[in-house]
C-alpha cells in the first residue's frame, strides 16, 4: 500500500512528481523516491536520475533541492513497507542492473521469491529486499529478447516487455516504468490496485489516487483492471489484458476531489471531525428530501428490484468500516427485521459461511481499495455465480466514499457516502458517512418489510434530519472540553471503552481511534462483558470511557460503570446530563436523543478526545506510524 505517480509532458517532472506524492503521502510515508529521464540535445537515448530518501517526503524534497533530478518524464513513489525495512535501498524506484530501467510499484508481487531465485541463478544481483525489484530485472531480460527479435526500439517495445513481465507476476499491483532508451515513453499497468490517468494540457499524469491530480487536471481516465497504457507526449494508447487496443472517453473529477486543504485547522483529522455536520447535512439533503412518506421514507439510488426478495444481509469490511457495519447490522436487524451478519473481510476470504439464499452482500470501504474487502467480495461473487439456483445469485452493494474506486468497478450497486476527500489516516467523517448510509438502508428495508409502524419509520427519518444541528453543537462544545480532558491522559497506558447495544461498535471505534493515533493501548467491550474478565485490568491508572444513552440498556450500562468505579477506575461518561450520569468523574455530554440515532452523536466526543490526547503528546496525528489510509495489500 503505497502511492505512485508518473508524469510525461513538457515541464520538469520532479516538482510535479513531488507535488503528486505530497497528495498521496497518506497512503504510506516511510520513504519516498523518484526517477526522471533526461535527454541531451540531439540524443535519442536518455539518462535516468534516481533519488530516494528514508522518512517523510520532505526528506526527498530536500534531496531534490540539493541535487536536482532533470527531465520531463518521471515516476515517483511514497512507500508503506511490506517487503524490507524502510531504508533507502528498499525505497522505490527500483532499477535493473544497468540502471536504465526504473520501476515504481504499489501492491504485492506474490511470486517474487521464485522469480528472484531464478534471476539470481542467472547472475542478477539484487540491491533490495523488496518484491518489486524483480520487475526491472525481468523487463531488462524481455527487452534484450525483443531487441534480439530485431524489433525497433521504441515505446511499443517497452510496452510489450511490461506486458510479458506482467503475465509472469502473481498478485495485485499497479506499476509505472521508464526506460532510458525511450525517453519519451512511459508505461503504466494495473492489476487489482488503483491507477488513474489524468489528461493535462500537453502532459499526462498517472497516480494511485485522484488527489494527486488535483490542481492539475479534472479530466481523468481511470484504468480498468488488467489494463496497460503507453503514454507519450502525443497521446495515450490503452490496452486490455489480452493486448487489444481500448477506446474510452475520459470523465470529469467531482469538485470534492480538488480540495485538499487544512484550512485553519492544525491537522486534517481535526478539520475532518469538524466537517461532520456538513457531511450529515449533505446526506439529509440528498436522501431525506421533503415529501417522503412512510412507504418511501428515504431516497436511495437503487431501483425497486434491488430490494426484491432479500431475506438476509452479510457485510464484509475491515477496521473502522467494520464498526460502521456493526451499527448497520444492529439497525437492519432491530429496526428493519432483516437478519444480518458482519464479517472481517480478511477472515471471510478463508472461512466463509455456507451459502444462504436471497442474500445481499455489502462491502463497506471508504477508500474502495481495501484488498481484503475487494477480494472477499470477489470470492463471494464467484462462488455464487457458480451456483445454478437463482436464489443464490450474487447480489452486491458497495458503500464507499470513492465512487471512482476499484470497488465501484467490481460490484453492481454503489452507495456513495459523499463525505468528500478524507486525508487524515484515522477515519472520522467517512465513518459518519458510512453510518448514515446504513440508516438509509434500514429505513428503506423497514418500509418494504413493514417491520415498524409507519409513525416509527417517519420518526426515525425526522430524527435524522436533526443530526446536522446536533453535530454542529457537539463539535463546537466538545473540542475545548476534549482538549481539557486530554491532560488527564498524559501518563495513561491503557484505556477501556464501554458501550452496549447500538453503541457497542462506537466503543470499539473509540478504542481503535485512540490506539491508532496516540499509541495508547485501548480496548472496547460490551459493558456487560467487563465482569467476565477485563475487570481484572482496572485500577486508578486505567481510565474507563463509557457510553450511556437512555434506551434499552441505559440502567445496565450505568451499573456496569458503577462496577468499574468500585475498582477505583477513573470514569468518563459520554452521556446526556442528568442525575443518573453524576456517577461519572467527568462527563462529555451528548443530547438526550432517541437511542437509534445516538451512535451518530456519541462518536464525536470519542474522536475529539482521541485527537486531543494524540495532539497533546505531539504525535503525527494525520500520519500515524505504521499506518496508511488505503490498505491495498492482503
Ligand atoms: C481506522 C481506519 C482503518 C480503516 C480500514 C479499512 O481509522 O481508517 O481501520 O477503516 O483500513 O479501510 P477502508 O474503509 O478504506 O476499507
Amino acid at each position: 500500500m503505497c502511492g505512485i505517480v508518473a508524469v510525461i509532458g513538457s515541464r520538469e517532472a520532479a516538482p510535479l512528481l513531488l507535488e503528486g506524492l505530497r497528495q498521496l503521502e497518506y497512503r504510506g510515508y516511510d520513504s519516498a523516491g523518484l526517477a526522471t529521464v533526461h535527454t541531451d540535445e540531439g540524443q535519442s537515448s536518455g539518462l535516468i536520475t534516481c533519488r530516494r530518501a528514508k522518512g517523510k517526503l520532505v526528506n526527498l524534497s530536500r534531496l531534490i533541492d540539493e541535487k536536482g533530478s532533470p527531465g520531463y518524464v518521471g515516476i515517483g513513489h511514497t512507500r508503506w513497507a511490506t517487503h524490507g525495512k524502510p531504508e533507502i535501498h528498499n525505497a522505490h524506484p527500483h532499477r535493473d542492473s544497468s540502471g536504465e530501467i526504473a520501476v515504481v510499484q504499489n501492491g504485492i508481487i506474490e511470486n517474487h521469491r521464485a522469480l528472484r531465485h531464478s534471476l539470481v541463478s542467472e547472475g542478477v544481483k539484487f540491491d533490495s529486499q523488496t518484491d518489486t525489484e524483480v520487475i526491472p530485472h525481468l523487463i531488462s531480460r524481455e527487452l534484450e529478447l525483443l531487441k534480439g527479435e530485431g524489433q525497433e526500439i521504441n515505446g511499443t517495445m517497452l510496452l510489450q516487455a511490461v506486458q510479458r513481465v506482467s503475465s509472469q507476476l502473481k498478485g495485485a499491483f499497479a506499476l509505472a516504468v521508464v526506460w532510458a532508451e525511450t525517453p519519451d515513453a512511459l508505461v503504466v499497468a494495473r492489476r487489482q490496485a488503483p491507477l488513474v490517468i489524468g489528461l493535462g494540457e500537453g502532459e499526462f499524469i498517472c497516480a494511485s489516487d485522484t488527489p494527486a491530480l488535483a490542481g492539475w487536471t479534472r479530466t481523468i481516465l481511470p484504468m480498468e483492471d488488467g489494463e496497460f497504457a503507453l503514454l507519450t507526449p502525443l497521446g495515450i494508447e490503452l490496452y486490455n489484458e489480452e493486448g487489444e487496443r481500448q477506446q474510452r472517453s475520459p470523465s470529469l473529477l467531482s469538485g470534492f476531489d480538488q480540495v485538499v486543504d487544512k484550512r485553519q485547522f492544525r491537522h486534517f483529522m481535526l478539520k475532518e471531525i469538524h466537517e461532520q455536520p456538513e457531511t450529515a447535512e449533505l446526506w439529509v439533503a440528498r436522501h431525506l428530501p421533503r415529501g417522503l412518506s412512510a412507504d418511501s421514507p428515504v431516497a436511495l439510488p437503487f431501483e425497486e428490484s434491488f430490494y426484491e426478495g432479500i431475506e438476509r444481509v452479510q457485510i464484509l469490511a475491515c477496521g473502522t468500516s467494520r464498526h460502521a457495519a456493526m451499527v448497520g447490522a444492529y439497525l437492519l436487524e432491530q429496526f428493519a427485521d432483516l437478519p444480518t451478519s458482519v464479517f472481517y473481510a480478511s477472515e471471510f476470504r478463508y472461512a466463509a459461511p455456507p451459502l444462504a439464499p436471497n442474500t445481499l452482500t455489502i462491502g463497506v470501504t471508504q477508500s474502495g481499495e481495501t484488498a481484503d474487502t475487494l477480494a472477499a467480495l470477489l470470492m463471494e461473487d464467484e462462488r455464487r455465480s457458480a451456483h445454478s439456483d437463482p436464489a443464490f445469485a450474487s447480489r452486491q452493494l458497495g458503500i464507499t466514499n470513492r465512487p471512482e474506486s476499484s470497488l465501484s468497478r467490481q460490484v453492481q450497486n454503489i452507495f456513495d457516502i459523499g463525505a468528500g476527500i478524507e486525508i487524515g489516516v484515522a477515519a472520522t467523517k467517512t465513518f459518519l458517512g458510512q453510518l448514515l448510509a446504513f440508516y438509509g438502508l434500514a429505513l428503506a428495508f423497514a418500509a418494504r418489510r413493514s417491520s415498524r409502524k409507519p409513525e416509527e419509520i417517519l420518526r426515525l427519518a425526522e430524527e435524522l434530519k436533526s443530526v446536522p444541528n446536533y453535530l454542529r453543537d457537539l463539535v463546537k462544545h466538545h473540542d475545548q472540553l476534549a482538549e481539557h480532558l486530554a491532560h488527564r491522559f498524559s501518563d495513561t497506558q491503557d484505556v477501556i471503552f464501554l458501550g452496549r447495544g447500538i453503541n457497542f461498535p462506537i466503543a470499539l471505534e473509540g478504542a481503535l481511534k485512540l490506539k491508532e493515533i496516540s499509541y495508547i493501548h485501548a480496548e472496547g467491550y460490551p459493558a456487560g462483558e467487563m465482569k467476565h474478565g477485563p475487570i481484572a485490568l482496572l485500577d486508578p491508572r486505567v481510565p474507563v470511557i463509557s457510553i450511556a444513552v437512555p434506551g434499552v440498556v441505559f440502567e445496565k450500562v450505568l451499573s456496569n460503570a458503577q462496577e468499574a468505579k468500585a475498582r477505583d477506575a477513573q470514569l468518563i461518561g459520554i452521556a446526556p446530563k442528568g442525575p443518573e450520569t453524576e456517577v461519572f468523574d467527568a462527563l462529555m455530554p451528548i443530547p438526550d436523543v432517541c437511542e437509534w440515532i445516538s451512535p451518530l452523536l456519541s462518536v464525536v466526543p470519542m474522536q475529539l478526545l482521541s485527537y486531543h490526547i494524540a495532539a497533546l503528546r505531539g504525535l503525527d496525528v494525520d500520519q500515524p506510524r505504521n499506518l496508511a489510509k488505503s490498505v491495498t495489500v492482503e
